[in-house]
């Protein structure tokens, strides 16, 4: 298993270039099996997470071929309709091929994809939803199996006790797409993923309208072609090294960055003094000495981002004062806060609030990554720590960040990745 040895204290300077973004480029890659047609798809980042979903593509029989960034993907012979648990319990997006299986061939196997440690994770939403369209869904040994001998436009509500969900939304218009008449989802998720896989549907034939608003109208249509797509510059990667500039309290050109979904975290950046210029195609950050603690509630988009939680954390154990987190997305998003304290922090968890008090420095530990994003704030709060901080278990942060120790270290981290 390899891990990260990053020796802390050095501001960062310089460059640090955004890849595409996997949030957006999963759904696209799976939405390519609703036609008989290829579809390319440019700026797919090599990351574990895609080399998962491409993995499930061909067990589906599409045949595929990636190089430089470039993925074309053939699912002309996609005739399987089974996403086993091998390849489910790795990523939980795995998923979304629900609803495009039911769109394409009216049936799927596909396993449950269980809690995983930011909460339980459940998919009543996705189920509900297809159920809306006509599709019969019953839950034996594990799989989620469904058939529906034709889907039929329908109108829904997909909002949970957490608010809209990303996947649900996404499922359902992937099978929407080829239903027969209108669906309506009305509180649809409003997130990045949702706006760029009706792009990518359209531009594949579908009749997608008010992607990104709160009401997503669906026209079925019978037939879709392939298409060609350029997957947006990941904002949560672009986020994660603005909050890197941050808490070196160094000065960082982001390029190919983007504050596009990021509007929340810029204000809060700012709200706490710290300088970001958004240019044409890069965002420019810098961070003096003295920065302002700030109280922030995760929600979803518009709202601040669960997924730039653990990131701000790590930013505001660094800051004096007292800053208060309420996550309400994935209430139990909260593992990487023990990893924090050991390297010195000073954080208590209430209910679903963390109170964050700020320390002078923090100290380098020996510490592990649990989950993809807490993991990236570990990283960054070992680049701020006195001494040295070994992470294990970087395969968390491998699933969702393209060379992200190349990067650090061309901007001036002292950071090494060791494989034994
Ligand atoms: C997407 O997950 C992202 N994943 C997550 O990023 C992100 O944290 C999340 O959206 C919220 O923004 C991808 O895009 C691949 P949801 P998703 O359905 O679609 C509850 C990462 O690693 N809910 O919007 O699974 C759910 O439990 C990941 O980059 C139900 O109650 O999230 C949660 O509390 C981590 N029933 C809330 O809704 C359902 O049927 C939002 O979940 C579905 C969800």
């Amino acid at each position: 298993m390899d891990r990260f040895v990053v020796k802390g204290g050095k501001k960062l300077e310089g460059e640090i270039t955004i890849s595409g973004s996997k949030n957006e480029a999963l759904p696209l890659i799976v939405a390519s099996v609703l036609s008989d047609e290829a579809s390319v798809i440019r700026n797919i980042p090599d990351i574990a997470d895609i080399r998962s979903m491409i993995q499930m593509l061909k067990r589906l029989g599409a045949e595929t071929d990636w190089r430089g960034g470039v993925l074309r993907i053939d699912p002309a012979n996609c005739d399987k309709f089974e996403a086993p648990y091998d390849l489910v319990r790795k990523m939980r997006a795995s998923v979304y091929v629900l609803g495009a299986l039911l769109g394409r061939l009216g049936r799927a196997r596909v396993s449950l994809p269980g809690g995983c440690v930011i909460g339980t994770r459940p998919i009543d939403l996705h189920l509900m939803g297809l159920e809306k369209l006509g599709a019969h869904i019953d839950i034996e040994h594990g799989y989620i199996v469904a058939h529906a001998d034709r889907l039929v436009g329908a109108d829904m509500y997909l909002r949970g006790p957490h608010g809209s969900s990303v996947g649900a939304t996404a499922n359902v218009m992937m099978a929407a797409a080829k239903a027969e008449g209108v669906t309506t989802i009305r509180e649809a998720s409003c997130e990045l993923q949702v706006v760029e896989l009706a792009g990518f549907l359209n531009a594949m034939g579908g009749k997608i309208e008010g992607a990104g608003t709160p009401v997503v109208t669906i026209h079925g249509v019978k037939e879709l072609h392939g298409a060609e797509h350029t997957v947006v510059p990941d904002r949560h990667e672009a986020a994660t090294y603005m909050i890197a500039a941050a808490i070196t309290r160094g000065s960082l050109l982001i390029k190919n960055g983007t504050v596009h979904h990021m509007e929340a975290v810029v204000e809060k950046l700012r709200e706490s003094g710290v300088e970001v210029v958004d240019e044409d195609d890069a965002i420019k950050v810098s961070a003096g000495g003295s920065l302002r603690p700030m109280d922030i509630r995760t929600e979803p988009y518009p709202g601040f981002p669960t997924d730039v939680q653990s990131l701000m954390m790590a930013l505001l154990a660094t800051i004096h004062g007292t800053s208060v987190i309420t996550e309400t997305v994935h209430p139990n998003r909260f593992m990487h806060v023990s990893e924090l304290n050991r390297m010195g922090a000073d954080i208590s968890i209430e209910g679903n609030s963390a109170v964050v008090k700020g320390v002078p420095k923090l100290s380098g530990a020996p510490i592990m990554a649990s989950e993809l994003r807490g993991g990236a704030g570990l990283v960054l709060a070992a680049l701020a720590a006195k001494n040295q901080t070994t992470i294990s278990r970087i395969y968390h942060i491998d699933r969702g960040y393209e060379n992200m120790e190349k990067k650090l270290a061309g901007a001036g981290a002292d950071i090494e990745r060791i494989s034994d």
